[in-house]
């Protein structure tokens, strides 16, 4: 990954596997400075290929007692770099270079009153006392010769510690979470006054140092890309149009449980507006087919899993002659911090599901948002100047619509829901923090019930409405919609659906509820 960016000074973070790796990433590349995570034991010759401004040492859920707990090669001290050691990276550092680590009593966790030493330049620009954010069990008891003390705490005489000579600095507590105050000036001193970066990392640099690659990997082949209208795959679908034109083949896998219009939207944005080669399989009556008389969730989704990688393979065998298949994996899907101890994973999305492809489908993955966080696709999304409509657009699930009709999916049912769900997303999108909401969407459920329509009897289906604020879907609460938002979405769909006479809202937080209902 870092020969992409030879030409952008970068910050390597050694992941420890901190649940706040990637936070440290966005920081810095918050200050434009680009900074990449690597595993806790890339060794120094490594390192050493392609210099890095200035190296972070993650926290980590380890005690560096434990055996096996994971060290680092003491090479990285002689690299004449700027270390920051975060947390566990502080005890490790501590440790490594003749300090003394002692095992806490109590884990000390929660907002600190820090009090910092004059004339300090990792902390220049601050006022002496702020709070910062605690989460370890061990600390430092003695501190390396050559290093001083930067701060303490009640708890913490050693809450930060640095060597200005060897331009090592260590610190106890988590600049990159927000309970911090401070916290990114904190790694903008430490980027800027000891790393001597420049704010030079720009995306509009990466887009042309992207496509400038994606040229050089490509070559006179050709790609096969799955569109699958959401934001990844679009954004990957017009980086990879930029680099190579119409060598770039795109399928779209119309399942039949897709949002109202969708299909049509992406083939005119895609195919009418920005000239793309793409293929739309038309795979609906194959989808219902095979999802007939199935009611059980994990089934149904097996069922269009299975469906979706063969009706894709089906469609990209007519294109064997290409060598490389288009992904759009992006940052958060490559760094699992949970992993990063056993080595660097590579999850591939279920909705991608290359992994399942057959085996005579042998391509090899070209894949350009590696490096990005979702915002930052959004970003180079706008800059290439993509429908803003398309990029803010919320999550959907691979299996669609198919989770949403609880039981048996059938195309009528499908019909009703789109009719429904239709309404609620031109309703929530008239609302001004409609970017705040994480997802709302309709849900059909498989429960009929009576009400009254002028004098008319009816016995219609229910259906459920949620709205869900979220950071990544890992928990996720009920949206606080306004009432009136709800009193126009219920209106509209009872009379205007036919099929529908009643209308509930979701109020489950995830856990234990989930966001999907199946
Ligand atoms: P749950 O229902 O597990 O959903 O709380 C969490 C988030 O993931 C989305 N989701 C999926 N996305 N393929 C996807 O690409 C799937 O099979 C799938 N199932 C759930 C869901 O919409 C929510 O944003």
């Amino acid at each position: 990954m870092a020969a992409d960016h030879d030409k952008f000074q970068r910050i390597a973070i050694l992941d420890y596997g901190s649940q706040y790796t990637q936070l440290i990433a966005r920081r810095i590349r918050e200050q434009q400075v680009f900074s990449e995570i690597i595993r806790f034991d890339t060794p120094a010759s490594k390192l050493r290929e392609n210099l890095p401004a200035g190296i972070i040492l993650s926290g980590g859920p380890n005690s560096v007692f434990e055996e096996g707990a994971p060290g680092i090669d003491p090479g990285i001290f002689s690299l004449g770099v700027p270390i920051l050691g975060i947390c566990y990276g502080m005890q490790l550092m501590s440790r490594e270079l003749g300090g003394k680590v002692e095992p806490g009593k109590e884990r000390e966790y929660g907002k600190t009153e820090m009090s910092t030493e004059p004339e300090n330049v990792l902390f220049a620009g601050l006022p002496r006392d702020f709070t910062v954010w605690m989460s370890h069990g061990d600390r430092v008891a003695a501190i390396p010769s050559g290093f001083k003390v930067s701060a303490t705490s009640a708890n913490c005489p050693y809450a930060a510690i640095r060597d200005e000579q060897r331009r090592f600095y260590a610190i106890q507590f988590h600049p990159e979470v927000v309970h911090t105050q401070f916290g990114s000036q904190i790694i903008g001193n430490f980027l800027f006054k000891i790393c001597g970066c420049k704010a030079d990392w720009k995306l509009s640099t990466w887009i042309d140092d992207t496509v400038a690659r994606l040229r050089g990997q490509i070559g006179d082949g050709e790609v096969v890309l799955g569109l699958s209208g959401g934001v990844d795959s679009s954004v990957v679908a017009v980086l990879l149009h930029k680099a190579i034109g119409r060598r770039l083949h795109c399928i779209f896998v119309d399942n039949g449980l897709l949002r109202a219009g969708e299909d049509v939207q992406v083939e005119t944005m895609f195919k009418s507006k920005l000239g793309l080669d793409l293929t739309v399989a038309r795979a609906a009556q194959r989808f219902y087919g095979a999802l007939k008389g199935v009611a059980e969730p994990e089934m149904k989704r097996k069922i269009i899993g299975r469906e979706f990688i063969n009706v894709f393979a089906e469609e990209a065998r007519k294109f064997s002659h290409c060598r490389f298949l288009g992904q759009g994996t992006i940052y958060p899907d490559v760094i699992e911090s949970s992993h990063a101890l056993k080595g660097p994973s590579q999850t591939i999305k279920s909705h991608h599901n290359v992994g399942g492809l057959p085996p005579d489908l042998k391509f090899e993955l070209v894949e350009p948002l590696r490096d990005l966080f979702k915002d930052e696709v959004r970003a180079v999304g706008r800059v290439l100047g993509m429908d803003p409509e398309l990029l803010d657009r919320q999550p959907f699930p691979g299996p669609g619509l198919g989770v949403r009709i609880l039981g048996e999916v059938t195309e009528d049912k499908v019909k009703l829901l789109q009719e429904a769900d239709r309404r609620v997303q031109e309703e929530v999108r008239k609302l001004p923090d409609y970017k705040s909401i994480w997802q709302t969407f309709a849900v059909l459920l498989p429960v009929k019930t009576v009400g009254v329509m002028g004098d008319q009897r009816t016995y219609e289906y229910t259906c459920a409405i949620r709205s869900v604020n979220s950071i990544d879907a890992m928990t996720a609460d009920w949206t606080r919609l306004p009432y009136d938002t709800l009193a126009t979405i219920s209106s509209r769909i009872i009379n205007e659906v036919r099929g529908i006479n009643r209308v509930v809202y979701d109020i489950s937080s995830k856990p234990p509820a989930t966001i999907e209902w199946e």
